[in-house]
């Protein structure tokens, strides 16, 4: 049987299928790792088929550098590699090589509709900062893009950070969508998240997601990078709004500095109970160090793993030649097969 009817859930005994991407917008965030990256490593790539992408493309639907782009690129590859991601076990690639992504793109903006893609809270929150600029078409339609870098692998699990939920479930109905117009092409996927952070907030605003863009905005005071130096991690901690009150209890709402603090805490132990933890602290300060040196002892391995690699950009290239050929070799039959089915004259060649 094909690797695509296998794929598509006509045998059993298969492993599941992973897919999920960084976007080298900015410097990796302690939110992609405590979101996403870290199950990447522990659980995903040992349990599955598993493909893990640099999604260089994204970049693109925002004002930006190319050289700045091509530099994170790399650093974020490298990350990946550095925070435990092992070759001989997943493939690690980056997106623009392997040319299937934007080929089917075209087939999900073909079946997606402009409403939906303007529902979508990532581009209703970027449009509004980006409007003196001009917003690019492109943000508007990364969705579509987004829905084709999962849709194209047959995967069954997004391991995902709360935020983009809301794109997986867009995949979902994509996927079902053109299943139903054309037959059963792709696998229907769901998100996976960690039990704790998979929300990981700005230490300054608390309220507000930590995200790579904010360094631009705001200076950054609020973003732990996965490359910070130990004294600038104690110092971002340290210097972490917290909210009125002084005693430590975990609650979201009404207390969202303490809670991240606890959340990223329980993260940093591989605990699941961030409530619990409140009640070991009795003040702000007790708590800060705590969490302070668990960052701090959590980025160290992969911060001098990253030095390592960075002085042999000969390998990241070699893993990243070798990831997309591999990923090339997984997505073409079934964006061929999605291209046959929407009656595209096959090219016979
Ligand atoms: P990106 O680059 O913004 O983030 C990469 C991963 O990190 C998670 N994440 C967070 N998790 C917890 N707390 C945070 N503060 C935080 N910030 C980011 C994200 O949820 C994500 O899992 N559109 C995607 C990239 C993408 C993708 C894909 C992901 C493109 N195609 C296909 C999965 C599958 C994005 O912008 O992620």
């Amino acid at each position: 049987m094909s690797e695509m009817g296998e794929r598509a859930g006509m045998t059993g005994g298969a492993a599941a299928r992973v897919f999920s991407g960084v976007k080298p917008t900015g410097h990796l965030t302690l939110g992609n790792y405590l979101g996403a990256v870290r199950r990447w490593v522990a659980v995903d790539q040992h349990q599955a088929d598993a493909l893990f992408c640099v999604v260089d493309l994204h970049a693109l639907t925002v004002d930006h550098d190319p050289a700045r782009v091509r530099r994170l690129s790399r650093q974020a590859a490298t990350l990946l590699l550095a925070a435990g991601l092992d070759p001989e076990l997943c493939t690690v690639f980056v997106q623009s090589h392997v040319d299937e992504h934007t080929r089917l793109a075209y087939l999900m903006e073909c079946t997606a509709s402009v409403g939906e893609m303007r529902r979508m809270v990532q581009f209703k929150e970027k449009a509004a900062r980006e409007e003196t600029a001009g917003v690019r078409l492109s943000l508007l339609t990364y969705p579509a893009l987004m829905a084709a870098d999962i849709l194209a692998y047959g995967t069954d699990e997004v391991p995902v950070g709360e935020d983009q939920a809301q794109h997986v479930e867009l995949t979902r109905d994509l996927a079902m969508r053109f299943n139903r117009r054309y037959g059963p092409v792709f696998v229907v996927p769901r998100a996976t998240q960690p039990p704790v952070a998979a929300r990981v907030m700005d230490l300054q605003d608390p309220r507000s997601k930590m995200g790579k863009g904010t360094v631009v905005r705001d200076g950054g005071a609020g973003v732990i990078h996965l490359l910070d130096e130990p004294d600038v991690v104690r110092r971002k901690v340290m210097r972490a709004v917290t909210d009125a009150g002084a005693d430590v209890v975990y609650d979201r709402e009404a207390r969202p500095g303490v809670a991240n603090l606890l959340d990223v805490l329980a993260a940093c132990r591989g605990e699941v109970d961030p409530a619990g933890l409140a009640a070991e602290y009795g003040s702000y300060g007790a708590l800060k160090r705590d969490v302070a040196e668990a960052v701090v002892e959590l980025l160290r391995p992969v911060r001098e793993r990253h030095a390592e690699l960075a002085a042999d950009p000969g390998y990241v290239d070699k893993v990243l030649r070798a990831g997309a050929g591999r990923a090339r070799d997984r997505a073409r039959p079934r964006v061929d097969a999605a291209y046959e089915a929407v009656g595209l004259l096959p090219a016979g060649v």
